[in-house]
């Protein structure tokens, strides 16, 4: 097992081993969200661990409102590419709303199809459902948990709202029940800084964290947040480059250039 996530010499997939080797060895590291093979070539170069097919397509990618009404049939396609378009990176999918709280057997079901179909090695499921994540583990599939703001249940929780003000104690309860029940990482979203760093030091699998400050042992962003292309992102995120500027001014050029008649020009002609 590698001690490091990152140095090109990796020429094998991550495993749940080397995040749990990440955490002893005090080892930050990033996770991105990734819907399609471009992007999830491009991160893999860049090293990136693991990826996320997250529910955050639906919203993201499929244009929906927010993630609840993103379904299996619309996830699996986009895992398969995001598996394809990578080498090294560990892709963990997402459990759609509704696929997976009516049972231990429903999300054992819909798991299997994100192995089989999509070829995804993880996924990932929103709240404390212990007797799943027990069934998940022991069927051999590794489970991401995930608390604090769970976006799932947007109408429950009242809004996009930081979670764990006044009942941090919950979440920590919650954060240690997942752990003893099998998940090998627990994002945190929308919670304290302090909270959140509470939790990492009570655990011994790494925390994920998404607004919740830089106690975490590993920080995910929303990659088209990440970049710059959400129109309106949270605070949470951090665009590091403007890729909505640049490809705006790419469409706006193009079009002046077939308007004025200087494209294409012989570069691009063929007799
Ligand atoms: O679906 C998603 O993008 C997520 C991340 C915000 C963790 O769940």
């Amino acid at each position: 097992m590698s001690t490091s996530l990152y140095g090109g010499s990796r020429h094998r997939r991550v495993t749940i081993l080397d995040l749990k080797a990440a955490k002893v060895a005090g080892e930050k590291w990033a996770m991105l969200t990734s819907y399609e093979q471009m992007t999830a070539a491009i991160f893999d170069e860049a090293e990136i661990p693991v990826l996320l097919v997250g529910d955050s397509a639906g919203s993201n990618f499929l244009g929906e409102e927010n993630t609840i009404p993103v379904t299996v049939d619309e996830l699996i396609p986009l895992a398969r590419a995001v598996v394809r378009g990578s080498k090294r990176a560990m892709v963990v999918a997402d459990l759609p709303f509704g696929s997976y709280e009516v049972s231990p057997e429903q999300a054992l079901e819909t798991s299997v199809r994100f192995l089989k179909e999509a070829g995804a090695m993880a996924v990932k499921l929103e709240g404390a459902h212990l007797a799943t994540v027990e069934k998940l583990t022991a069927s051999g599939i590794p489970v991401m948990g995930h608390l604090g703001l769970t976006p799932q249940s947007l109408h429950q929780l009242g809004g996009y709202r930081v979670q764990g003000r006044s009942d941090g104690d919950a979440i920590l309860e919650a954060a240690l029940a997942l752990e003893k029940s099998g998940a090998f990482a627990i994002v945190l979203e929308l919670v304290p800084a302090e909270l959140a760093a509470r939790i990492t030091a009570a655990l011994t699998i790494p925390t994920i964290g998404i607004g919740a400050g830089v106690g975490c042992d590993a920080q995910v962003l929303v990659w088209t947040d990440m970049v710059g292309l959400t129109k309106n992102a949270p605070k949470l995120a951090k665009a590091y480059r403007d890729l909505r500027g640049e490809i705006l001014g790419a469409a706006r050029e193009f079009a002046d250039e077939v308007r004025s008649g200087a494209f294409p020009s012989q570069d691009q002609t063929f007799h």
